[in-house]
């Protein structure tokens, strides 16, 4: 008999679900990998950067963009939070409007220009001066941020000793929290020692979300063959920045690290000038964070380590968001499961491992676990 874990539904509280045709396929994906509560990013084009669909700015509203994710998931999904985009049009009469009705749960910060989709944001302190994280504190309105200094020369944008996740952490969000000591923060997909270990020390007011692959793998693992299908933002980093992230989730106190699979579609990954940043792990995010914890070291055939494991996919972060820990649950089986491309119209969107596979020639890449629902 192969090992078999029923765990509550999840939730992934960091994904992108891009628009139009793609919503349907890519929300079906995460249904079916047992996930039953998303936090759906704002990145789109125009991005979500508005409650109401009558507010004029010319962006798309909250408001429409979660009704087309409800539609999409036909009532599967139980919680569906999208974060408005903070722009530099963002006043704090907005944060209080859309609290109000119920709508607005959080907003994200994306440094300018800082990664796909981020040439709306504005620099972090504007949000500060202009009243627009005070209406978020005061109305329990959860700050996500990307995690990254901007507008930074190449030499300390990735450097072992500095980079541009290092920067924010120790420069630009601890006087955040001296100021609002009551706004909750998501540090969003964080990836190295430095982050983690200021989450770990930081009030319970700050918690922190963390992909499959930055558990999985090093900057090595995407330079070796440029293996551009792990090139994400923030990049992968040094063995003892994962080392730090794999230590967070496998404490057996952990209340604060939990899933956010910052599953980013792209058709099309390389361009003329470049790569497109993100990595697809719609359908086996679940299997991949298996698969992480085990190569961390975690036993999952040990209960006190699976309750570990469920913590991190399932407790953690609804906690954190103020949502129940789903009664519905699913299963895991440490069965191999083979995985391919997935086609949407003319777009093909390349699942991650498939990316990593060794031979290039072959269609299919191979998973150590199964979800069943
Ligand atoms: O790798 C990433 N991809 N990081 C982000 O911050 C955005 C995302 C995307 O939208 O593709
Ligand atoms: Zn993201």
């Amino acid at each position: 008999m192969s090992l078999s874990l029923i765990l509550p539904r999840w939730y992934d509280l960091h994904a992108h679900f891009r628009q139009d045709d793609l919503i349907a396929p890519l929300v079906q994906a995460h249904l079916s990998m047992g996930c039953c509560g998303i936090l759906a990013m704002p990145n789109t084009s125009p991005p979500v950067a508005k409650i109401f669909d009558t507010d004029s700015l010319p962006y798309t509203s909250l408001e429409s963009y979660r009704r087309q994710l409800q539609d999409a998931a036909n009532g599967l999904l139980e919680t569906i939070i999208v974060p408005l985009y903070l722009t530099a049009q963002t006043t704090p009469q907005m944060i209080a409007a859309g609290a109000h009705t119920g709508l607005l749960k959080a907003c994200k910060y994306y440094p300018p220009h800082g990664t796909t989709g981020a040439m709306h944001g504005a620099p972090l302190e504007l949000f500060i001066q202009n009243g627009v994280l005070r209406a978020m504190e005061e109305h329990n309105v959860i700050l996500c941020v990307h995690g990254e200094a901007h507008d930074l020369a190449a030499e300390k944008y990735f450097d072992e000793k500095t980079n541009a996740e290092d920067l924010f952490y120790r420069e630009m969000l601890p006087p955040v929290l001296d100021a609002f000591p009551r706004l909750k923060i998501v540090a969003e997909h964080i990836t190295t020692r430095t982050a983690a270990e200021f989450v770990a020390r930081g009030p319970d007011t700050l918690a922190a979300s963390i992909t499959p692959q930055h558990l999985l793998y090093t900057v090595g693992h995407l330079l070796k063959g440029l293996r551009y299908h792990l090139y994400c933002l923030p990049l992968p980093k040094f063995s003892d920045d994962r080392a730090a992230l794999q230590e967070a989730v496998l404490d057996k106190s952990n209340q604060k690290f939990f899933a956010g699979t910052d599953s980013a579609p792209h058709a099309q990954k390389t361009t003329d000038c470049g790569c497109a940043a993100g990595c697809f792990t719609g359908g086996i995010a679940p299997q991949l964070y298996a698969q992480a914890f085990e190569e961390a070291g975690c036993n999952l055939e040990d209960p006190a380590q699976q309750k570990i494991f469920a913590a991190f996919l399932c407790e953690n972060g609804p906690t954190f968001y103020g949502l129940p820990v789903a009664q519905k649950t699913f299963q895991l089986r440490k069965e191999p499961q083979n995985i391919h491309t997935l086609k949407i119209g003319s777009h093909e969107i390349v699942p991650l491992p498939l990316g990593m596979r060794a031979d290039m020639n072959a269609q299919r890449a191979t998973l150590p676990w199964q979800v069943h629902l």
